[in-house]
């Protein structure tokens, strides 16, 4: 009779509607609930100290760094800031393959979110600390183009009063050349090297300083929760429509591949998506660039660094500097090996890989998916056998990454004094 049969098939249908939900919510075993949980931001340890920069924590120095990374003074030609290429209203990068400062350079800008809490900074790794890694662009002939004097003599006519409550009196800088410094130009390069010790200690003392400000600022930029994060708290609360509402299915396919059969997760670990390893993944060489070894050249570089850990200039103990003292260079594996980075908010901010070689993710994705010899060195990737769509659920899953800044708002914007 017709009443009882569309009241059964109500009753059946919401029963099935009832089974896919709690299907949904029981979508991860134990074991992988526990493994996205160690990829969600709230396991993110608090910010680590850096003992090798004693004002890292200081606001007073963190407002200065801020001035110093938007201030276009510390440059060649008085047109190229920190914030040139680290764009805040861009994740603080550029969306360019190669960055451009007063040249161009060889590698593409890496965004600096969450970056204090990396052990090596660049592609390769040459710095060991955020105040070390400033330093490096400030001198670069590509970046801004400047040297040693010329930053300590702008610190001393605009930022006197400001440098002194952070760091305490300037030295004395009457009689030091206007351009000095270890750089490319030879009048500045030969003027630096006709410099006492002494005197060059000094003014290096200073450049220090300036990094370990602006350092104090970038410590303040870190990655806000994605999508991402919200579906791993519904999915540990067994929240089946919250976890739907959240990701769509292709999405949550994408992550079953990431964790599983892409093994992306082996590398993209850990609430930052990184393991703050170096590998050579096989990435092609940029076209009209020299060979580039990689952390081969990085790894030395870190430790010939004056400005590294164990260095004159660091604040930090010796037993404090682990990183460096337990780095191995000159090993044949690190030839051609870049930095794992981060892959939060990675949709947002293409091309891809340390000279945009990519510009696409489905790019990036169907590299992996080939697996291809590397130009130099050797690729530690094997091909994945993805299928089209799979490798579409992989990219779907990528922009899931994507989630605000966390910082306060004056950090965001040029300041306005
Ligand atoms: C001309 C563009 C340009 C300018 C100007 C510039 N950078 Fe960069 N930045 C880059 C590029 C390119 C890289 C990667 C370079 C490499 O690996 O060799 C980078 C890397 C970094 C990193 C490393 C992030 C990580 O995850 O390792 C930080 C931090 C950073 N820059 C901060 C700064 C600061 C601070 C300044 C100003 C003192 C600055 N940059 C000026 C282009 C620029
Ligand atoms: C063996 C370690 C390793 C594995 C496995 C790995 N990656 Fe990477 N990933 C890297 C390294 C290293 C880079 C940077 C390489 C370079 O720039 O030359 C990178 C770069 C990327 C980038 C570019 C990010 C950027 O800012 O330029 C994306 C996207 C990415 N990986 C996604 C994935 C996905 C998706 C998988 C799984 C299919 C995966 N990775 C597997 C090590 C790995």
């Amino acid at each position: 009779m017709p009443i009882l049969r569309w009241m059964t098939a109500t009753l059946l249908g919401l029963l099935c509607l009832a089974a896919v939900a709690a299907g949904a919510g029981k979508g991860w075993t134990q074991a992988e609930l526990a493994q996205l949980q160690e990829l969600s931001l709230a396991s993110l340890p608090p910010l680590p100290a850096d003992p090798s920069n004693r004002v890292a924590d200081d606001e007073r120095a963190a407002e200065l760094g801020q001035r110093l990374f938007f201030d276009q003074r510390l440059s060649s030609n008085g047109q190229v800031a920190c914030a040139t290429c680290h764009l805040p209203d861009r994740l603080f990068q550029d969306g360019t393959p190669l960055a451009k400062g007063v040249g161009t350079t060889d590698r593409r800008t890496m965004s600096i979110i969450g970056t204090a809490r990396s052990p090596w900074q660049f592609w390769d790794g040459r710095k060991d600390s955020q105040w070390a890694q400033a330093l490096g662009p400030l001198e670069s002939a590509v970046e801004h183009g400047g040297d040693r004097t010329q930053y300590a003599h702008l610190l001393a006519a605009h930022y006197r009063a400001d440098y002194e409550a952070v760091f305490g009196p300037l030295p004395d800088l009457r009689g030091l050349p206007k351009h000095a410094g270890p750089v490319a130009d030879p009048q500045a390069n030969a003027a630096w090297r006709a410099l006492p010790q002494g005197e060059r200690a000094k003014v290096s003392g200073v450049f220090a300083n300036l990094g370990k400000a602006i350092a104090a600022y970038e410590r303040r930029i870190e990655p806000g929760p994605a999508r991402f994060d919200a579906y791993v708290t519904a999915a540990a609360a067994g929240d089946a429509a919250k976890t739907q509402s959240t990701l769509s299915r292709d999405e949550v396919a994408g992550l079953k591949l990431f964790l599983g059969k892409a093994q992306c997760v082996q590398c993209h670990g850990g609430p930052l998506f990184t393991n703050d390893e170096f590998h050579n993944t096989g990435v092609p060489a940029a076209r009209g660039l020299p060979q580039d070894p990689g952390r081969l050249a990085g790894a030395k570089q870190v430790l010939q660094d004056e400005f590294n850990c164990l260095g004159p200039f660091s604040d930090a103990k010796p037993q404090q500097c682990g990183e460096i003292r337990f780095l191995a260079a000159d090993n044949a594996s690190q030839l051609r090996q870049f930095r794992v980075p981060s892959l939060r908010n990675v949709a947002e901010r293409g091309p891809y890989m340390h000279a945009g070689q990519f510009a696409t993710l489905r790019q990036v994705v169907e590299h992996y998916n080939r697996a291809p010899a590397a130009p130099q060195g050797h690729s530690e990737l094997q091909p994945l056998g993805l299928s089209a769509r799979e490798i579409d659920q992989l990219v779907a899953f990528l922009g899931s990454l994507s989630g605000p800044v966390k910082a306060e708002r004056r950090w965001l914007q040029a300041p306005s004094n």
